[in-house]
């Protein structure tokens, strides 16, 4: 039997736990994202071998050419090459209008050999293009972002088994798993409320039995309700908006805050911090993402997991259907 310290080891849970400890354990996303990812390579290999050739395939739709899609997107193929999943880019010129990209997004959808599709988002384009006209033109079987209104929907309702988790909610709950924090009975408190992030994140921890506080930009109290968190999501946008004063002593902290900073000290003249204050949430939290290193990695070690997921449900029908 592992010892808990070399079970928190291979997970990717590092840091003091005994009793006179005063700074979080951090729960590297680095780590157990190359652990989610190592499992996909296995799987993929298993898949071709037991069907001769196949690869699953993911394709990457982007309107326009944003620096930070560029770079988001470069490392989503990076990783999907890595576990032998066959990623393509399709990149639209930020002249296209919303008939185009739904056409692209059509292309796919009747494509049987692409078994997920993304759109990265945000569009960039000078039209005006309605997002969600283009996430729910997402066939729900390739959706394996989870934005379309079918699979959203089956989140809310709980049905967790019959759809695809958006991949950084799904990221998140990976690593409060890695904590050994049970979700179940806890009261969780999620601060932003956006598709992507917040409002499935508010429900795969409600759906996972945890009692849900969804705050925004119009909660009037909110370092009052940071500070009844026993687990703490935050994807606000804003940098180092949560103080660590805020935060309950012991709390899980999950950050999914990007921001760019400037900091002359860097030769880039700037860094990147969350959406929490680190150095002194970590001084009151019981466990912490860091950022980068994080929620991040595992935003795409998911969308792996569901590309892999998408691929099986395909072979599977496809059997089904060979044996009618
Ligand atoms: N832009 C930033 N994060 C994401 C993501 O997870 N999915 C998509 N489609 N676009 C994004």
């Amino acid at each position: 039997m592992l010892s808990v310290a070399a079970l928190s080891l291979r997970l990717g849970v590092s840091g003091c736990q005994g009793s006179k400890r005063s700074i979080a354990t951090v729960i590297s996303g680095s780590k157990t994202s190359k652990v989610v990812r190592d499992r996909l390579r296995a799987e993929v290999e298993r898949m071709r071998s037991q069907v001769f050739g196949f690869r699953p395939s993911l394709v990457v739709l982007q309107v326009g050419d944003r620096d930070d899609s560029n770079l988001y997107i470069s490392t989503k193929l990076k990783a999907a090459a890595e576990i032998g999943i066959d990623a393509k880019l399709t990149r639209l010129p930020n002249t296209a209008t919303q008939d185009e990209v739904l056409q692209s997004v059509m292309a796919v959808n009747e494509d049987p050999s692409v078994h997920g599709l993304i759109v990265q988002l945000p569009l960039d384009s000078v039209n005006h293009i309605v997002t969600e006209q283009i996430t729910n033109a997402i066939s729900p079987e390739k959706d394996v972002d989870g934005l379309s209104f079918i699979n959203a929907g089956k989140l809310s309702r709980g049905d967790l088994k019959d759809c695809f988790i958006p991949c950084t909610p799904n990221g998140c709950m990976e690593l409060i798993r890695q904590t050994g924090v049970t979700v179940a009975g806890k009261h969780a408190v999620v601060i932003g409320r956006s598709k992507i992030v917040g409002a499935p994140m508010h429900d795969l921890l409600l759906w996972n039995h945890a009692t849900v506080t969804t705050c925004h930009s119009k909660t009037p109290d909110l370092p009052q309700q940071v500070g009844r968190a026993d687990i703490l999501v935050v994807g606000a946008g804003r940098a180092e908006m949560v103080r660590g004063e805020w935060v309950k002593e012991g709390a899980v902290v999950i950050d999914c805050g990007i921001n760019h900073v400037s900091d002359e000290t860097k030769a880039s003249g700037k860094r990147v911090v969350g959406d929490v204050h680190y150095s002194s949430a970590n001084q009151r939290a019981g466990f912490i993402t860091p950022v980068p290193g994080g929620v991040g990695p595992m935003t795409v070690a998911m969308l792996m997991e569901n590309t892999v997921q998408s691929a099986q449900r395909f072979l599977l029908k496809m059997a089904a259907r060979w044996n009618q």
